[in-house]
Order: structure tokens, then sequence, then C-alpha cells
């Protein structure tokens, strides 16, 4: 990816003076400023988080053919047959003579001692056994095997567990192969192979990735979208009712991302992540707009999908009492979860026919009856929900802001909620992300496919705005979150998280964010900033150093966060007034060259690194290196 940030001519006046003034309070930081965001885009899911190795398990990614699926051997025939499946919601089988192979998304990982629990659903016109096995993908090594003794004549589950030895080989070049033996056809559907998943969890998520995730410390998860939410047409949108149950019921939909979904990651997945991180729910619900365009009108037409919404946060919410919460307890969940939020839609400035006004206060009074302490967020302005003629009490408590920009432009954002009114809703950055490139959704196999340390720093000086304004600025989450980085397996170009089948890496985005989370106070901490250098861009000129500080107020720590754009170190003067400041302290900083990326290869080429400070005082100076994201932490006491 081509970074700006070298290309940058810049006038160095300078040093800069941080002065921070702890006999002021400040403001109270907000406690759910740090979030993730997450939707069905870049096999984030499927092919991703969601534990599942079988790619088109159902069969119905491809109604003409039965991708991702070959048949085993040379001798061996497979047929899509749409006649017959395990279930109504899944009517498709592969028919197989000989034995089939799935490829996985992009290879089934392998790794020693490891427990797979395949399952699937099978019929034969003549019972006898399968065997299955993970293997290489031309058979000449296995790497794990088990029998199912016989499969009958109706639909039935079958299940089985294959071991990897403890002296086994690690790698993605792997296949699961399902031997029904050439004398009969054998029907198969709903083929599913789980590696062991996070927490354990039955249907559950890939570790690893839920571990980078859970060490960001995420307040909350924004889901499920995002154009998800919305999908192409209105068969398309997240169908949330369709989500819940056993597997064999729910019939996966399109993703307006160009793949279908499992929907394996349903309604109730989605929430026990946000459990297994710790984590609330921000539930956005369908409120009548498509991508394509096409809207519900407000009134009779809209008020099945506001009913739906009022279910879907019965089910989040409700005791076992309830109709839908009794539905959750049944899917195995019976404790509520907690929610805080409900967002009305996604991105509704879209809507050309401008119906959103009507059709966010039919969503949002229907709510606020039902659930009055739930608060309610707008994807549109106040000034555009006031065009709308909302009344003032219909206002939302939050809005939505999306930002995906230059990093350059995103430095110019570090001032965007200065001047934010502080009587009016607060705002959620709902996405947000520095892109050094044009249209992230073009070209996206030569892009990316994840931030680079440039984008960190534009990102790193966005925050300290976010930070420095966080009594306004209540809630933010980058996006997308994940990408698979296989080719093929992005559809935007510059995300969080990136992995394949059997490796995954943190950005420098991710790293200047858990930074940023890791080290953060309950007040902010008042400061002034002198004599900062400027960086210029033909006419256009940003000050070159960004700076936010807060702190805790039970230890007295206060975190000072400074973003150095420039290819070169600069000198920073910090004077801490109104507290006594101890000589040790630390400082953690993110650095490299802005174009430096981490991949699968170099998973930490780009990461954070801590050390100690010494002979700190109420007055010192501290050099950031060129390119750099710096935490100070210093021990005060007032
Ligand atoms: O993050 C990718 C997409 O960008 C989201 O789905 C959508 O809300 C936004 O336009």
């Amino acid at each position: 990816m081509l970074s700006l940030l070298p290309l940058l001519l810049f006038a160095q006046a300078g040093p800069a003076t941080l002065t921070l003034d702890l006999s002021n309070p400040g403001v109270p930081v907000s406690p759910s400023l740090y979030g993730i965001m997450t939707e069905e885009i870049n096999y984030s899911y499927d092919g991703g988080l969601y534990g599942e190795l079988v790619r088109n398990r159902a069969l119905k990614d491809n109604f003409r053919q039965p991708a991702h699926w070959s048949a085993s051997s040379p001798d061996a025939t497979i047929e899509l047959d749409r006649t017959t499946g395990p279930s109504a919601s899944l009517p498709f089988s592969l028919k197989v003579r000989g034995g089939a192979a799935n490829e996985g998304y992009w290879g089934i990982p392998v790794r020693p001692s490891t427990k797979y629990r395949l399952s699937f659903w099978a019929k034969a016109d003549a019972p006898g056994a399968v065997g299955a096995s993970i293997e290489s993908p031309d058979g000449s090594k296995v790497f794990a095997r088990a029998d199912v003794p016989s499969v009958s004549g109706n639909w039935k589950k079958y299940e089985a567990t294959l071991v990897t030895p403890a002296d086994g080989t690690t790698t993605k070049d792997a296949r699961l192969v399902l031997r029904t033996g050439a004398d009969r056809n054998t029907w198969l559907s709903l083929v599913s192979l789980f590696p062991p998943t996070y927490n354990d969890r039955p249907n559950g998520n890939r570790p690893d990735l839920m571990q980078l995730l859970v060490d960001m410390h995420p307040a909350f998860l924004r889901f499920p979208g995002g154009n998800y939410l919305e999908g192409n047409q209105f068969k398309d949108r997240f169908p949330w009712k369709e989500t819940l149950g056993p597997l064999e019921s729910r019939p996966g939909h399109l993703s307006p991302w160009g793949y279908r979904s499992s929907d394996g990651m349903g309604l109730l997945e989605f929430l026990e992540w946000c459990e297994d991180m710790h984590s609330k729910p921000l539930l956005a619900v369908f409120a009548g707009y498509v991508l394509d365009r096409d809207v519900l009108k407000p009134g009779l037409e809209l008020s099945g999908f506001v009913q739906d919404a009022l279910d879907e946060i019965e089910y989040v919410t409700g005791g076992p009492n309830t109709r839908w919460g009794a539905q959750r307890a049944r899917d195995g969940h019976p404790k509520p979860f907690e929610l805080q939020a409900v967002e009305i839609g996604n991105e509704d400035a879209f809507d050309a026919t401008r119906s959103y006004p009507a059709r966010y206060s039919q969503f949002r009074d229907a709510i606020h009856k039902q659930y009055p302490h739930l608060k309610i967020i707008s994807t549109v302005s106040v000034e555009d929900l006031e065009r709308g003629h909302i009344r003032h009490d219909q206002l939302p408590d939050l809005v939505d802001d999306h930002y995906y920009n230059t990093s350059w432009e995103m430095m110019r954002l570090a001032t965007r909620y200065d001047s934010t009114p502080r009587n009016g809703p607060k705002v959620f950055v709902g996405e947000w992300a520095s892109q050094d490139i044009p249209a992230p959704w073009a070209d996206v196999d030569q892009k990316g496919p994840t931030s680079s340390l440039g984008s960190a720093i534009g990102d790193a000086a966005f925050l300290t705005g976010l930070e420095r304004n966080s009594d306004v600025v209540e809630m933010s989450c980058y996006a997308p979150l994940l990408v698979n980085v296989n080719p093929g397996g992005r559809q935007w170009a510059i995300n969080l998280v990136g992995y394949d089948a059997l490796n995954s890496f943190g950005s420098p985005s991710y790293y200047a964010q858990k930074m940023f989370r890791e080290n953060l106070g309950d007040r902010t901490a008042p400061f002034t900033l002198t004599d900062v250098p400027q960086q210029t861009r033909g006419a256009d000129s940003l000050p070159a150093l960004f700076a936010s500080a807060t702190r805790d107020s039970k230890s007295g720590t206060v975190f000072v966060k400074l973003v150095n754009p420039l290819p070169q170190a600069q000198t920073v003067k910090v004077n801490v007034r109104g507290a006594a400041v101890a000589p040790e302290g630390s400082e953690v900083t993110l650095t490299g060259e802005p174009s430096w990326v981490n991949t699968i290869a170099e998973p930490k080429k780009v990461a954070p690194t801590t050390s100690r400070l010494e002979n700190l005082s109420g007055s010192f100076q501290q050099t950031l290196p060129a390119s750099s994201i710096t935490i100070l932490r210093l021990s005060t006491k007032r």
C-alpha cells in the first residue's frame, strides 16, 4: 500500500510544549469509548471467526454446482442434488459415489494433538460405512481419521471425532474427505468439522481470533452491521429469527458482500461472543431501508418490522417468561443479556427519499415505550432528523458518525469534536478508519488487506480527538474488523485483524487501538499544547503533533498520548502542574516506517514496545521517534 506520509513537506518549529493542569479534574472519560464493530464481510465469520471448517457445508453456495467440493479420487463421482436434503431449510445435498472432499476456507488447518468434531447429515440407497479423514490434497498423507459405521436410508445426523497425533504436522494444506463406498449412492449435507473453540463452546469461535479481540478489551460489540444488517434487497437483510436454533433449521442468506452466509453465526452466537469478551451488545435493528435503495413506507408497511425489532430486543433481554426470552432459554441461554443501546438502521443518509426521520420515529417511539432505559442511536444527524420534523423529545441519545479517510484527513479530524455542543445527543463514531488508498471496495486484491503504520498514525491522531472529547463522544469502533487475507477473501481493502486458516495477526491500527484502550484513565487531564510544528502538503497544513491525556483517579497514573506523524524524531517538553510526578514511569511506543504492515509471515513487524522512564519530574523532555505513537505513563500525586 502506498503511504503518503513520507511525501509530506514539513516545517519544523517547536519543540512543542505540553502543559498538563492536574489541579483541574477534567471531564469523565466514557467507559464505553472503545468497542468493536462487526459484520459478515471479508469472510469474517464463515472462513473467519466462526469455527466451522467446511465450506459450503449445506450445498447452497452455488445452485448449479457443488462449489468447494470435489470427488475424492478419479473413480469417485459427486453431484449437487437439489431434490433432497436434511430439512426444509436445507433442501440440497451432495450425491456421492466413492467419496467427496471439501477444500475448506483456503485449506483446513491441521495442528498436533487436536480434536476435531465431525458431524454430517446423510442417507444412502444401501447401508454402508463412511470413512472420514483429514488429509493432504493428494491424499498421500492422512492427519486424522474416524469411521461412521453405517449410514441408513433416511436422513439422519451422524457424528465422529478425529484426533491428530501429538507428533503430527501443522499445516493448512489439507482437505476433509468422506469416503462413502463405490457400490452405492450416499447423499451428504450439513457436513461440519469443528476444531476446539474459544471457551469450548459448541458451534463456537476460533480461539486465536477471539484472543486478539479479547485483548482489545472492547466495551461493546456493534452488530450485525453495517451493510450486512440491511442486505441488498429486503430478502437479504439480517434474518435474525432464521439464525436461531439447530443448524439444520437455519437456511442461511446472501450477504451484500457477494457470498452466502451460513448463519452459523446467528443472533445467539453474536450475544455469546459478547459474553466471552465481557463486552455489551450494541444491537442494530433493520429499519426498512436496503442497499438497492429500496425503502419501506413509514406507517403500516413498516409496522411488522418494528414488531420484529421489539421481538429481537426481547430475545436479547427478556426473561424466560417472555415469548422471545423463552425462545432464547430453549436455545440454551436462559440468562438475559445486558443491552445498553439499540441502533435504528445503518447509514440511512443514503436513503434518497429522506424517509429516515419518519421511520426512525416509528421505531424509536415503539422501543422507547417498551424499553425506556435503552439508549437509542440514530444513523443520521440531528439536523437531518429535525428537518424531518422530529420532536425534541424524540431525539436520539447518540448519533452514529462514520469516517473513512486518508490518514491526512483523519489527522485533520482530530479536532472534529472540539466544538460539538454539549447539550445535544452524544456521538457514537460507529465506523472509522484511516485508509491511504482510494475506494477501499475496488480492486481489493491489489490493496491491503490490513492497515500500515502510516494509517495507524492517522488513526491515533483521530483517537486523541475522541479521547479529549469523551464527554461528548461516548462510543467508537473501527471498521471493518476482520479479513481473510487469501486472494478472493476480501471485499474491503483495509481492515484491523488479518488471518488465514491457520494464523492471525493484528495490524498496526490494532496495536494503536489496544494501546489507547489499555492506557485510559477515568477523567481527562486538561492540557495546553504550544509551539507545535506544522506539516504541510501543498497549500494545506496541519499540526504535526497530536495529544490527549487522561488520569486514573484511583492510582493517580496519568496517560499522555503523543502522535508524531513526521518522518523524523521530535522533542516535546512536558510540564505537569497541580501534582507531583514520581521519578519513575514508563512509555509504550509504536514506530517504524510508515509503509510497514504486519502479515502472516511477520505478524509483529509493527508492535508496541514498553520501556522504563527515569528521572521524571514536573518538567521533562521526551523524544518521540519518527512516525510514532507514544504513551507516557506518569505516576502522579495531587
Ligand atoms: O465497513 C464497510 C461498510 O462501510 C459498512 O458495511 C457500511 O456501513 C459502510 O458503508
